[in-house]
């Protein structure tokens, strides 16, 4: 018999037991429910939902998708129904499923993430909460809470004080070495930590002369930014296996099949979380976790804990 269960949440009273490494990134996945049939979501380890704000978003002005080599570049700019919605909609159905859904909440302030936690407290249905820090800080001109380790200390301590529900900070690439942004999340009051959202990137249109996405910059995501992401959580999950052991590393970036997966568990991840791949294969959730699965009964592992950080 194998095991691949996983828990996220070692530290938090009721814990985050999956029953499989494997989770769907928020973004690349809505909330779900149209991917119920086709993607199987019953047999993923986790479910993460788009990114979510207080109030509806229509988005960003197209074009806001561009494909790259080996990638995408996008500026969606969160469009979501608003947290209302996901809380009177699409968790009632959530609470009728057999794998956790977690809400990725996106504020502007420090006071949004905190109501939006707060309205999240007790809905049936919500497993845990992934805070995106990567959004705008308005409150200090525009730049992103996850380029300062400072704020996402603030972000992570009041958003813990205002749930009791399991707390992921999902950190930000494009300040090039985030393990001042993981201490800092993991110090006040985290959970557990994911990484990377995309990085930041700009196409340009020849035959317009302008750049490509209506945003100009965007996110790169994809089998593109594979190394770079293993790279930062390898440097993590080293930072964090000394001084903070029980806050699990979650990771993310370019992982598009059952080997890539199984690099970023023996980088030192205790779960992965697969994006860009579902819009080209939405059966590869699955096809992951069955990967995952062949390799262990080869090479003889037990537990997919054994897996973790053995490459650190
Ligand atoms: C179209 C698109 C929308 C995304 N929206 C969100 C979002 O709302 N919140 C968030 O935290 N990350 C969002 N992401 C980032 C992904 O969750 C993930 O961190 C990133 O794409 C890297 O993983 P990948 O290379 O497997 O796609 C989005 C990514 C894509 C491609």
């Amino acid at each position: 018999m194998m095991n691949l269960q996983t828990q996220l949440a070692p530290c938090h009273k009721k814990g985050l037991l999956l029953r499989n490494p494997v989770v769907v990134a928020s973004g690349t996945f809505g909330y779900g429910i149209d991917n119920t049939k086709i993607a199987g979501v019953h047999h993923l380890g986790a479910i993460i939902c788009k990114g979510t704000t207080l109030h509806p978003r229509s988005g960003n002005k197209e074009p806001r998708i561009i494909e790259t080599a080996s990638g995408m570049l996008n500026a969606v700019g969160l469009q979501n129904p608003g947290i209302h919605t996901v809380i009177e909609e699409y968790a009632p159905i959530w609470a009728t499923w057999q794998s956790p859904v977690i809400v990725n909440i996106a504020g502007e302030t420090i006071e949004e993430f905190v109501e939006l936690a707060t309205l999240l407290e007790g809905v049936e249905g919500v497993a845990g909460i992934e805070v995106n820090v990567s959004c705008p800080n308005v409150l200090a001109g525009g730049a992103v809470f996850g380029a300062d380790a400072e704020k996402v200390a603030d972000v992570t301590a009041a958003v813990r004080r205002a749930t009791t529900l399991p707390l992921i900070v999902k950190l930000s690439p494009n300040n090039g070495d985030v393990r001042p942004t993981a201490f800092a999340a993991a110090s006040s009051g985290a959970d557990a930590v994911s990484l990377i959202n995309t990085i930041t990137g700009i196409g340009i249109d020849i035959s317009r002369r302008r750049p490509s996405l209506a945003n100009v910059t965007g996110g790169l995501s994809g089998p593109a930014i594979k190394p770079m992401a293993l790279r930062m959580v390898y440097e993590v999950a080293r930072e964090l296996r000394l001084s903070y052991p029980r806050v699990p590393v979650i990771g993310i970036g370019g992982i598009s099949n059952a080997n890539d997966a199984l690099e970023f568990l023996m980088a030192g991840a205790s779960a992965i979380q697969i994006g860009t791949i579902n819009f080209t294969n939405p059966h590869a959730g699955i096809e992951i976790v069955e990967g995952i699965e062949e390799f262990m009964q080869q090479e003889r592992v037990k537990s997919i804990t054994e897996l973790v950080g053995v490459a650190l």
